[in-house]
């Protein structure tokens, strides 16, 4: 047997502790999970009661076109249904663009560090990777523009970019679609679109009108608390969603997340009480930085990426051993660095406690 040599050495997703696995390897029992930017007030109540409901019918295969959903996205973004395509996860999506638009001889433009599905999927396919280093901790879009040639097929902006929390404002993301060659699809991942409140933090939807070469990418596993439910979709022009759906598998979401996702979205007044929070969780911790001379960057998303001026592993391990999970920077190409999902208030301060009391063992203050 030959597998792809591109697959040859290229590991697997690499996922952060679980909860269980800190219990049994630590025996501790009360810990928190600040790793994977999950919402730590959960869903909206209202979930609960939409899924209950799809028990009863789970020998049913679910509606593979998700057109309930689809017409509650549609109607609530102000575009049509045939704009959307839903993945288990955006994750999938991303999967999807690039079954459908990277092969061998062609290129995929990114920054580095950014979120790795979008190199790891485009390693699968044989594409080559053109990697462009953030500059403080931003996209550096003129470098991505350079690099585009005949054989680029798609440019990947996230916003806010994980791991940083950074973002692409208005002006410097309009002054970019404008200078993308339209042969190019530019990919927007929004994953944390919710929690972006900088007045200058791009309304991307209606810039859809103008640029057919264009794809935003939301989920409901952030801001709306539906990680495991797995639900995210992809926004273009229906010329390219329809181009796009063949590379997508047939049942891919599930009736119960489907209607998980109605019931979160119809919740507005729960995302907006999230988004405070978080915005307050956030400023707590850019106190907690300034008050010990921590570099951080400013954080449009639910994480922060704190410098620590240590290995980012030794870090991720004092903690790991005081029962609290985070990511280490090490793996994020950030090795002296921390990202830290905002918790509620109560975990928040259960973190900031712990790192001062690292910070004072260590001597780092
Ligand atoms: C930037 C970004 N995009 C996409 C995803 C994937 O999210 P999901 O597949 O759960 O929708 C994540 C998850 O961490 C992310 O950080």
């Amino acid at each position: 047997m030959e597998i792809k040599t591109q697959l040859r050495g290229l590991p697997p997703y690499q996922p952060g502790k679980s909860i269980e696995e800190v219990k049994r390897e630590y025996g501790l029992t009360d810990i928190i999970k600040l790793a994977s930017n999950e919402n730590p007030y959960g869903c909206s109540p209202a979930v609960k009661e939409a899924v209950m409901k799809q028990l009863d019918h789970l020998a049913i295969y679910p509606d593979g076109y998700a057109r309930l959903l689809r017409e509650k996205v549609a109607t609530h973004l102000g575009i049509n249904e045939t704009q959307l395509i839903f993945g288990n996860g955006s994750d999938e999506v991303v999967q999807i663009i690039c079954r459908a638009f990277l092969s061998p001889n062609t290129n995929t433009v990114m920054a580095a560090p950014t979120f790795p599905q979008y190199r790891h999927n485009a390693v699968i396919e044989g594409a080559e990777i053109r990697e462009i280093p953030l500059v403080d901790g931003r996209h550096d879009l003129e470098a991505m523009l350079k690099v585009i040639d005949e054989q680029t097929r798609v440019v990947w902006i996230c916003n806010p970019n994980n791991p940083t929390g950074t973002y692409v404002n208005e002006q410097e993301l309009t002054s970019f679609l404008e200078r993308v060659p339209s042969h190019v699809l530019a990919v927007l991942d929004e994953a944390y679109y919710e929690y972006a409140t900088a007045n200058d933090y791009p309304q991307t939807v209606p810039l859809l009108r103008q640029y057919d070469n264009l794809m935003i990418l939301r989920t409901f596993s952030k801001a709306y608390g539906l990680a495991a439910l797995r639900v995210g979709y992809g926004i273009a022009s229906e010329t390219l969603i329809r181009e796009i759906e063949p590379a997508r598998e047939p049942f891919n979401t599930s009736s119960v997340a489907q209607a998980a996702a109605i019931a979160a979205l119809d919740d507005q007044a729960f995302i907006r009480e999230c988004v405070e929070k978080n915005k307050q969780g956030l400023e707590t911790f850019y106190r907690f930085c300034e008050e010990n001379g921590l570099r951080y960057y400013p954080s449009q998303a639910n994480f922060i990426l704190i410098d620590f001026g240590i290995e980012g592993n030794e870090v991720f391990q004092y903690l790991l051993e005081r029962g609290i999970i985070v990511r280490s920077g090490n793996a994020l190409g950030f090795p002296t660095s921390v990202r830290i999902t905002v918790g509620s208030k109560e975990q928040n301060e259960r973190i900031i406690h712990a790192l001062t009391q690292m910070l004072k063992e260590k001597q780092l203050i």
